[in-house]
């Protein structure tokens, strides 16, 4: 049965139509329009679909999306800077060619993105355990890693999340 429910994401309230087996990959992209989310393997595998849930990464491909009415959805499009400007890690991961075919570039963000709010100066094995779950398939780690380094330097410095 069909029933209207309200998501916020980004800081902003949508209303959808959803059924209870809506995934909160597809509401995003497909009902929201926010293509910024990727779906890969669409089972649990890939971490294409990484969106945060209440700060924490979490895989839409795997959340009904009923079950994240009343929690705080941040998707890739909700990092940038409200006059459109990258944030400082989508910055570092340019600056350091972190990005290839860019499938995975916005889950993985995200994933590192959540591990330097709660650990600025995290090591490279917090780094590589944080994005664990998100497959590059054009095998950028290394500058992947560079990236977030360089990111957590920043934030460290300047204290700008
Ligand atoms: S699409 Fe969700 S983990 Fe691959
Ligand atoms: S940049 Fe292509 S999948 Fe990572």
């Amino acid at each position: 049965m069909k029933q209207l429910i309200t998501l916020n994401i980004n800081d902003q309230n949508y209303d959808v139509i959803v059924t209870p087996m809506d995934l909160l990959v597809d509401v995003i992209r497909k009902k929201i329009g926010l293509t910024g989310t990727k779906k890969g393997c669409g089972q649990g595998d890939c971490g294409a679909c990484t969106v945060l849930i209440d700060g924490k990464p979490e895989l839409s491909c795997l959340k009904l999306a009923i079950s994240c009415v009343g929690k705080k959805i941040t998707t890739i499009e909700g990092i940038a800077n409200e006059d459109g400007t990258l944030h400082p890690i989508q910055e570092a991961f340019l600056d350091n060619g972190a990005v290839q075919c860019g499938f995975c570039t916005p889950g993985m963000i995200l994933s590192a993105k959540a591990l330097v709010d709660r650990n600025p100066n995290p090591t490279e094995k917090e780094i590589k355990t944080a994005i664990s779950g998100n497959t590059c398939r054009c095998t950028g780690y290394i500058k992947i890693i560079a990236a977030i380094e360089s990111y957590a330097n920043l934030v460290a410095e300047k204290g700008d999340k």
